[in-house]
């Protein structure tokens, strides 16, 4: 476990918050997009039980940003925290994105999904994010989040409301097979619920681009010991989210 520092925890939604921490020079050469933390409550003993996992959002001025949903106990102690409060954080968790994606790049997101995006996108050369289209979706035009921060990237940004408060009126998912038939993707990388990952494995299945799923799960260790956070493996047994994820080939994996 690691110290560090809040400096800021700003709600940008109903339920939706983003985390800013201090870290050191040190700790942010070890970090890389995909990685993700697990964050201790300041005196987390017994309930909630264990630190919670979250991707790295951000790492723009040396800060460590988490863009989170409040979902439960853990998420909601942790939206209650103020600038100046000193936390333990384990990280760098897991496997980074490949580092092969292929462009034109189909960045698909559901809700805080997002998340993750953010630090690639900072790590892309600009032309590689020119040939990025992020596909995001919510519910509704409120839960859209951090819009002016996307826009900076100069990515392509297409956007999907349930409610069709905002862009496309229905799922992202749509949104995106509507446009496999014009736009040549090599890979695809999607981060969100489960529903929206079994839909893009299930459009992926029929194309040849190489696509990506980072999957969420519920984590006790966060690093490969307790053997809580399977996913089915083709071909026969499991893969640990936290050790070999969270980002697998879709072709890897059954859900
Ligand atoms: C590798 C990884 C990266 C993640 N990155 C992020 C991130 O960047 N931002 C973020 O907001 N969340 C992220 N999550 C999910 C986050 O860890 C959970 O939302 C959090 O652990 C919930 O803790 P809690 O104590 O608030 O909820 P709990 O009390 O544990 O659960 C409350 C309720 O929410 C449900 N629940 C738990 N997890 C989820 C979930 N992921 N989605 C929907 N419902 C859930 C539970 O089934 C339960 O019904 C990530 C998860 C993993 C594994
Ligand atoms: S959370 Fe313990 S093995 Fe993955």
């Amino acid at each position: 476990m690691k110290s560090t520092r809040i400096l800021e925890n700003r709600a940008l939604a109903e339920r939706i918050y983003l985390l800013t921490l201090q870290i050191d020079e040190d700790l942010m050469n070890k970090l890389s997009p995909g990685h993700f933390v697990k964050i201790k409550l300041p005196d987390q003993r017994l309930d909630p039980l264990f630190p919670r996992p979250y991707t790295i959002h951000s790492l723009i001025g040396g800060h460590l940003q988490v863009l989170y949903q409040i979902v439960g106990k853990g998420t909601r102690a942790l939206s209650q925290l103020t600038a100046g409060t000193d936390l333990e954080i384990l990280v760098p968790l897991g496997r980074p994105f490949p580092r092969d994606l292929g462009y034109p790049l189909a960045l698909v997101a559901g809700g805080v999904g997002v998340a993750g995006f953010g630090f690639l996108l900072e790590s892309l050369p600009q032309e590689k994010r020119k040939e990025t289209i992020l596909y995001y979706g919510a519910s509704s035009k409120e839960s859209l989040v951090r819009l002016d921060y996307w826009e900076t990237f100069g990515v392509t940004l297409k956007l999907a409301t349930e409610d069709g408060s905002a862009g496309y009126k229905g799922f992202v998912t749509d949104l995106l097979q509507s446009d496999l038939s014009e736009r040549k993707f090599k890979s695809i990388l999607a981060c969100g619920p489960m529903p929206m990952l079994k839909r893009i494995k299930e459009i992926a299945a029929n194309s040849t681009i190489k696509t990506y799923l980072s999957m969420e799960s519920f984590m006790a260790c966060g690093t490969g010991f307790c053997k809580g956070c399977v996913v089915p493996r083709k071909g026969g047994g499991y893969f640990h989210i936290c050790e070999d994820g969270p980002t697998f080939l879709a072709d890897d994996i059954i859900l």
